[in-house]
């Protein structure tokens, strides 16, 4: 039986896991520590708050007196908890830096503290930078190019320094782009699932040419999951989908299958910096035995579904502190 302390529990990936982790080890407890900022929401996890296996604390990575006391317990460790979204790193870093370099700083230094067992961070195939051909392998130089980003390697080259200085058994995932149901709104895919269902139009950044590797949001929880049971300590591994796809393609696969008309593409200024491509080579995590178990198409339907079918969860979401958040910076373009 192992006990789990999942960081940014109450995000998107994060929720995801822990109701993946209760299904499919029912001897583990998990505690969830989140700050509950505007991505956190304990919607996302109502369906297990009452599971006697689950325990949440709401708190700061950041703030030492927040993370001490549930370090001393010597839980395992997936870290989720960032701020998430490129955008936003875009119009104001300050959180990102905060969060990334000072959290993880203070989850090292209690988990160096403490003598914890294994700490998974949760990093991104976004530091890599933009990758024009091939495939980024774990072993090449980072090249982050935005706040976010940047932030992110910032994170994941701090936890590797307390593998190699201190010992800590910190192990990182470099995941692709995740998509499934409970993803805040202001992501591509459920702005523009949810902006389709309205009938809005679906701002396309740029030419519509950059490309992501899709990523189901299962398969990435299993990813972090095997890495954090079974990982090696200072290892790094890539968790990329293998669906490269140009996001107007994706943006058109929408459209088709909610049955709305491609004339609401419009075709946007580009963001500042805007990455074009990211792809991964997966080949280290697949030899530890990880593979993506849904098909893309069946994993976009379904997510499709979901937001169609949980109008309440986002329409929550897009009437308040989102839409005003829009308004302010997007809706002039
Ligand atoms: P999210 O924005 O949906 O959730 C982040 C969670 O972290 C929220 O619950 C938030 O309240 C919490 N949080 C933020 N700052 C905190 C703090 N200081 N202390 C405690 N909790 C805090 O993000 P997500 O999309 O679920 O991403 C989760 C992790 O996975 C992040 O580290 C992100 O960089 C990484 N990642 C995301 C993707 C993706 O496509 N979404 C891909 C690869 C990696
Ligand atoms: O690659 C992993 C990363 O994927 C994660 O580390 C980040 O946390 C996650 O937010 C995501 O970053 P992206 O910047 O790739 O995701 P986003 O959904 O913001 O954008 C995906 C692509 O779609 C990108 O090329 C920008 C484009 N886009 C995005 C939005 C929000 C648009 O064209 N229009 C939009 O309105």
């Amino acid at each position: 039986m192992a006990h789990i302390l999942v960081t940014g529990g109450a995000g998107f990936i994060g929720s995801n896991y822990v109701r993946w982790l209760l299904r499919t080890h029912p001897e583990d407890r998990v505690t969830v520590l989140d700050k509950l900022t505007y991505a956190g929401r304990l919607e996302n996890l109502a369906d297990v708050v009452d599971n006697p296996r689950f325990h949440f604390v709401r708190g700061d990575i950041a703030n030492p007196d927040d993370v001490e006391p549930l370090l001393a317990e010597r839980p395992l460790v997936a870290s989720f908890a960032a701020e998430s979204h490129v955008d936003r790193s875009i119009l104001d870093p300050t959180a990102f830096i905060r969060t990334a370099v000072f959290g993880t700083y203070t989850l090292m230094e209690a988990a160096r503290k403490h003598g914890i067992g294994r700490f998974v961070l949760v990093s991104t195939d976004e530091v890599y930078g933009s990758v024009v051909e091939g495939s980024s392998k774990e072993t090449d130089a980072l090249d982050p190019r935005s706040p976010y980003s940047a932030s992110k390697a910032s994170a994941d080259l701090l936890a590797r320094s307390y593998f190699t200085t201190y010992g800590v058994p910190v192990m990182i995932t470099r995941g692709s782009n995740t998509f499934g149901p409970y993803q805040y709104p202001e992501k591509i895919l459920p702005l523009f699932i949810t902006n389709a269902i309205d009938d809005q139009p679906l701002p396309v950044y740029g030419d519509g040419r950059n490309v992501r590797d899709w990523l189901y949001v299962l398969d990435h929880c299993a990813a972090i999951d095997l890495v954090l049971r079974e990982g090696e300590p200072g290892e790094i591994y890539n968790v990329g989908g293998g669906n490269e796809r140009p996001n107007i393609e994706v943006t058109r696969l929408i459209l088709d299958s909610l049955g709305k008309p491609h004339s609401l593409i419009q075709y946007v200024a580009d963001r500042p910096g805007h990455d074009r491509r990211y792809s991964l080579d997966s080949g280290k995590l697949r030899h530890l035995g990880w593979q993506p178990r849904y098909r893309f198409e069946d994993a976009f339907a379904e997510t499709v579904r979901w937001y169609v079918e949980h109008p309440g969860w986002w329409r929550a979401i897009k009437s308040g502190d989102y839409t005003e958040y829009y308004r302010r910076n997007y809706a002039h373009r």
